[in-house]
């Protein structure tokens, strides 16, 4: 019988049936408390919603039960309107990339993990759908089993700064065992390259803060210089293989890249695309970005024999796997602050943006 002689309610039982077989899940939960970004603006314009839809879940997809979400950059930077070009047609946002939970239901294919492990893990920079969220949903990839030793809070802290970590010094500088790392600011990413290249038997000297000093040094850096105190262009010593740069300013890679050993790298975490394509759109934007990234590729290899990259976190299972064993062993730690309730999100994104806070800060969903 062709498809438009069926009853509505036929349809409908036909369609969920296509659906379930593709291996689509409809959600056991179909609406959450989540924190929604309406427009771009201040802490202000977060709203706490009651009733946000849950939409199904994909094959690879994970509903996770949020137990704490931590607050990254990028979460206050979204707020405020970064990403425009790409994020502004599809308001309202969740906002959150990081999350520490519980599995409550699992797509079709998902092989991994099941319902009622305790997971961690982060949502890709463009992800719509935040981790803010009582549920939220993640792909099998971006997620790990939580070590029972490590609580949700601090698990929160860790996936997307070390993933960003990761996929620098690992994915494309690839640091091996004696090789020296330098890493500039000593914050979430800084603070979890340092432990990743340490792990790996690197030599690390970090510039930081004065407050960040004792971290850093905890972490097992070699050299730590307080920029605020001395000047950081003198006070460091050699040459390095890579240089993981975090602040991103004109001086710290002019810096950076004077420090570089010929085939060296130097990975800025300030890649200019998002900016570009706020700017310009996202059709002259991203081509403008890409040839900004391209003429300094070259030049950089011409003048100083070294790759120059705009680092981005990205999904990586194998990353969060060996992330996740280095957390377990006590070697990987990225220290929290100050926890909020999730219903205090105005006060927690304040607290971030006037830098009343300055390490992590990690909202708790009860
Ligand atoms: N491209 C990407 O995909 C990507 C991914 C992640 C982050 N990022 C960007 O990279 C930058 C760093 O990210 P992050 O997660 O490391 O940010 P963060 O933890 O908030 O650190 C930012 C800065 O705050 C200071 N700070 C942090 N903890 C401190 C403490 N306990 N005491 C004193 N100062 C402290 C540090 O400066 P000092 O050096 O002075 O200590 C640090 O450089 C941000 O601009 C973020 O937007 C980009």
């Amino acid at each position: 019988m062709p498809l438009w002689r069926l009853s509505g309610s036929a349809r409908s039982v036909l369609y969920a049936e296509m659906h379930r077989s593709l291996g689509y899940v409809r959600c056991i939960v179909t609406n959450c408390r989540a924190v929604v970004v309406p427009r771009f603006g201040g802490p202000e314009i977060l709203e706490v919603r009651p009733n946000v839809e849950v939409p199904d879940l994909k094959p690879k997809d994970v509903l996770v039960r949020a137990r704490a979400v931590s607050i990254n950059p990028l979460d206050t930077r979204m707020r405020s309107g970064y990403g425009r070009s790409l994020f502004e047609p599809l308001l309202p946002l969740i906002l959150g990339r990081d999350i520490s939970g519980e599995v409550a239901a699992v797509g079709g294919s998902v092989q991994s993990l099941r319902v009622g492990q305790e997971v961690f893990g982060a949502l890709h920079p463009t992800a719509v759908r935040g981790t803010y969220a009582d549920y939220a949903i993640l792909s099998e990839e971006e997620l790990t089993t939580k070590p029972p030793s490590v609580t949700h809070v601090e698990a929160s802290a860790i996936p997307f700064a070390a993933l960003t970590a990761w996929r620098a010094i690992k994915s494309t500088a690839r640091i091996a065992s004696g090789q020296r790392l330098l890493v500039l600011g000593g914050g979430a990413v800084g603070l979890a390259a340092t432990q990743l290249a340490v792990a790996s038997g690197c030599h690390v000297s970090i510039t930081c803060g004065s407050q960040s000093l004792e971290r850093v040094l905890a972490a097992g850096a070699e050299q730590a210089v307080d920029y605020t105190a001395e000047d950081f262009e003198v006070a460091i010593k050699g040459q390095f293989d890579a240089v993981l740069d975090t602040i991103g300013k004109p001086v710290t890679e002019r810096v950076g890249i004077n420090f570089l050993k010929r085939g060296g790298h130097y990975m800025t975490l300030q890649g200019e695309a998002a900016s570009m394509a706020d700017s310009y759109g996202l059709v002259l934007g991203i081509p403008l970005a890409t040839t900004i990234l391209l003429k300094k590729q070259i030049l950089y290899r011409i003048s100083h024999g070294i790759e120059y990259w705009w680092t981005y976190m990205r999904a990586d299972s194998e990353g969060l796997h060996e992330i996740r064993k280095l957390l377990e062993a006590g070697k990987l730690k990225i220290p929290v602050d100050k926890t909020f309730p999730i219903t205090e999100v105005r006060e927690a994104h304040e607290a971030k943006d006037k830098k009343l806070i300055l390490g992590k800060v990690v909202l708790e969903v009860d």
